[in-house]
């Protein structure tokens, strides 16, 4: 069931209500074309949608943000031929925009595909997981998500399980649940639902992200059982969940490595980290040799190492590799945004890409275009 609110002038309110109502997977709740009654309103549910004629904002330019930042999902009718309607889309982060004269026969499929789609098989549940810090765990975690969320069907999740981790700050820093939050209200008996409606999502992609508490004490109380409570509520609404994982074999990691159906163990072309990763994959294929896969980092680097050199050292077949993005990984993460939305043409941001889209392709068939029209 999805619960819809519109903010529209009388003509496109009763195109748009004529359109949904009488649905039985959708129930009409707010009507009105007052602005303001749309910013006080209390949304119940980030999940709920807000169908906002373009017409009101355009007349209200200063108020676009305000309607933004509601906490709920957005989609714009307007015309899509309008650099202003398509700018405040944007602004919105309107998970589509419907011409006008396509409300009667667009408007009910595009709705339709904002039901949270459900899980119809076991979720892909990937951990990203290195012997070495600094090889680039987290760089490949939260881009993997988000070109996942681009290219499926299903909604994907990022749960960041570092106490140290950082993925909290390579987005822009917003409100939504930490893990340590969510296991301390589901430990209080929240119920899921309310549960899943605290975590931060990125509407317009279905990605949920979960990032670590930022008080690294508190996250270091983080146990096993907590981490499988929360896995087992993130597997029933997200096809997709991608684990960061830290350093080292502790409890909590192999509780990760146990429930994940795939295993990245990254490595980097340095001899050093090449060994390291090298002794922790003779233990990981003892208990986990079905779903391991290496990933060499920066692959295509300078540095005096050939391919049999790094064969050698990792004593392991590589299945992915992926290139240098030279300065835009940090510079993506110094403006708070992923290096696939920062900066797509970049080496490592199409590699990663590809990665998902071969995933979700495996998964669901072939799709060569992003799903979702806003990420271009
Ligand atoms: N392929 C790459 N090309 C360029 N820089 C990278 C690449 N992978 C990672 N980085 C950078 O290396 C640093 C460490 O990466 P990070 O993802 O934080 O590693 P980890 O999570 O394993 O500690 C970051 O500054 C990141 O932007
Ligand atoms: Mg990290």
């Amino acid at each position: 069931m999805l619960t819809v609110h519109i903010l529209a002038k009388p003509g496109i309110m009763s195109l748009v209500s004529t359109a949904l109502v009488g649905d039985s997977e959708i129930s009409l709740e707010l009507r009105t074309n007052n602005l303001r009654e749309i910013l006080g309103f209390q949304y119940r549910d980030v999940r709920d949608l807000l169908i906002v004629d373009d017409a009101i904002l355009s007349e209200a330019p200063g108020l676009v943000q305000s309607v933004a930042d509601l906490p709920c999902r957005k989609l714009l009718i307007g015309s899509l031929s309008d650099m202003e309607a398509a700018r405040r889309a944007l602004t919105l982060q309107s998970t589509a925009i419907v011409e006008a004269d396509r409300v009667n026969d667009d408007l009910v499929a595009v709705v339709k595909a904002l039901l949270d789609p459900p899980v119809t098989r076991e979720p892909w549940v990937a951990a990203i997981y290195s012997a070495k810090g600094g090889v680039g765990k987290s760089t490949l975690a939260l881009n993997l998500a988000w070109a996942l969320a681009m290219y499926s069907e299903f909604n994907v999740a990022l749960i960041d399980c570092d106490p140290l981790g950082d993925i909290g700050a390579m987005i822009q820093e917003r409100p939504g649940a930490t893990l340590s939050d969510l296991v301390r209200g589901l430990g209080a008996g929240m119920d899921d639902d309310r549960a899943l409606q605290s975590l931060y999502r990125v509407q317009a992609l279905g990605l949920t992200i979960i990032p670590a508490e930022p008080n690294a004490q508190r996250a270091l109380e983080l146990r096993s059982a907590d981490l499988e409570r929360v896995l087992a509520l993130v597997r029933q609404t997200h096809g997709y969940v991608v684990l960061d994982l830290p350093i080292g074999l502790t409890d909590l990691n192999l509780t990760a490595l146990d429930h994940a159906t795939d295993i990245i163990v990254m490595a980097a072309p340095e001899r050093v980290t090449l060994g390291t990763v090298r002794r922790s994959l003779d233990i990981l294929h003892r208990f986990y040799s079905g779903k391991i896969a290496v990933l060499l980092n920066r692959a295509d680097s300078d540095t005096g190492l050939t391919d049999g050199d790094i064969e050698q050292a990792l004593a392991h077949p590589v299945q992915y590799v992926l290139p240098s993005g030279g300065s835009s990984p940090v510079r993506a993460s110094n403006t708070g945004r992923p290096l696939v939305l920062f900066d797509p043409k970049n080496p490592l941001a199409k590699s990663i890409i590809a990665m998902a889209q071969e995933i979700a392709g495996q998964r669901e068939g072939v799709r060569r275009r992003p799903r979702r029209w806003l990420i271009r």
